[in-house]
């Protein structure tokens, strides 16, 4: 008994290692990097996701429609509406992405996303691999990055979490070895550790900041975050500009709440579950995860999304039309800077901040009581028109 589980399990690891191999000799090779310059249209694709999110992203189309209004009249940018990619389909062909909606993704530069459900164990519905975790991995947007700004408190945070491996890369790919022994794995390669660390850095030199935090938890995990902490320091060398240190996870999560050290950490570069959280927490100091946008980037493709979850809730007592859209938005701020219109994207954000944090004129508060998506997206739309911007959202740093 005990050799056939045994058997069993080590061919499903091996059966696991020869798809990693495969899979860092595609990255050996690495894929044409997009250059949004040239491509005309460059085509913009809407993800609405599941629950609040086709709301949401409706409301974000709006906001970019305006902005981009030049670019789609003569033909620069083209948006796509994307749908079928909902929990209720997913479940029904039990896919993480039906083939179909993946297909018409992969015909989009990049996307701008709702929430999606991820199921878990015990959900009503199958444990189907999350739909945002499957199109890292399918589209290898290896980089994601989360930017949180909080200016009265001098936070300014960037983190470059690694967004393909760690212990997501195999997370729907354990073994329930026996009835009571239940195996995950967690991977990391030195292609997938190199590229995003060089990104970090390459982001830091470029923004002439001169500060890099490296987080793991190599005294412990030794061989997968011992080796994301080598190739760090490592690739530090190339930039003697920059002050690199590095952090166990435990105690980055405590200094984050610490107002005497926070402020001296800038950019952060760390494996895929430990990004996952500290992210979640550095959001809450910005005003929670529902303010919060996020890059997904890949050499080839990109995309962008609200961080929070899909407010199932919201819909069901008819509250959609509450739900904040500004987490998509910031995500659409952030797609606008990595086409080529930062000066479009930079303006967007100032809006959000004096729309959101500063001015708040319209407040949203997820029910009756406060403003819906659509009153607040006016407002921020007369904000992005205001010709003084930069002037009032400079008045309040
Ligand atoms: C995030 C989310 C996802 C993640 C979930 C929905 C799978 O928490 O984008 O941070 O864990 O990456
Ligand atoms: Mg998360």
């Amino acid at each position: 008994m005990t050799n056939h589980v045994i058997e069993k399990a080590r061919e499903h690891f091996g059966n696991l290692l020869r798809q990693q191999i495969a899979r860092v000799d595609r990255m050996k090779v690495g894929e044409e990097q997009t250059n949004y310059s040239e491509l005309k249209p460059i085509i913009i694709g809407f993800i609405g996701g599941d629950g609040i999110g086709p709301f949401i992203a409706a409301e974000a189309r709006r906001v970019m429609e305006f902005i981009l209004k030049d670019e789609l009249n003569s033909g620069k940018v083209e948006f796509r509406k994307i749908e079928g990619l909902t929990i209720e389909k997913r479940a029904e062909i039990n896919k993480a992405i039906p083939d179909n909606v993946l297909e018409e993704i992969k015909k989009c530069h990049v996307s701008l996303k709702g929430p999606t459900t991820t199921p878990r164990k015990g959900d009503p519905w199958p444990n189907i691999e999350s739909a945002n975790v499957a199109m890292r991995k399918e589209l290898d947007l290896f980089a994601n990055v989360r930017p949180v700004r909080v200016p009265n408190e001098g936070i300014d945070w960037i983190f470059f979490r690694e967004n393909t491996e760690g212990s997501y890369a195999l997370g729907s790919n354990g073994i329930d070895v026996t009835d009571d022994l239940a195996i995950d794995f967690t991977v990391t390669t030195t292609q997938g550790s190199e590229r995003i660390i060089r990104l970090a850095f390459e982001y830091a030199s470029k923004n002439k900041i001169n500060k890099l935090t490296l987080v793991t938890k190599a005294n412990v995990v030794k061989t997968t975050d011992g080796k994301f902490l080598k190739i760090g320091y490592e690739i530090a060398k190339e930039y003697p500009a920059i002050d690199v240190d590095d952090w166990y996870i435990d105690i980055m999560t405590a200094k984050l709440v610490d107002p005497k050290r926070r402020t001296q950490f800038r950019v952060v570069a760390l494996p895929n579950l430990y990004g996952d959280i500290l992210t979640d927490e550095a959001a809450e100091f910005q005003g929670g995860v529902g303010t919060a946008g996020s890059a997904n980037i890949g050499r080839k493709y990109a995309m962008f999304e609200a961080i929070h979850g899909s407010a199932p809730r919201m819909v069901r007592e008819g509250r959609a039309k509450y739900a904040d859209p500004s987490s998509i938005i910031r995500a659409g701020a952030m797609l606008l800077n990595h086409i080529g219109y930062p000066d479009k994207g930079k303006k967007l954000e100032m809006a959000l901040d004096i729309t959101g944090q500063y001015e708040r004129k319209y407040v949203m508060t997820g029910r009756d009581t406060g403003a819906t998506g659509r009153d607040f997206c006016d407002y921020l739309m007369e904000t992005v028109m205001d010709s003084d911007i930069e002037k009032k959202w400079r008045s309040y740093q």
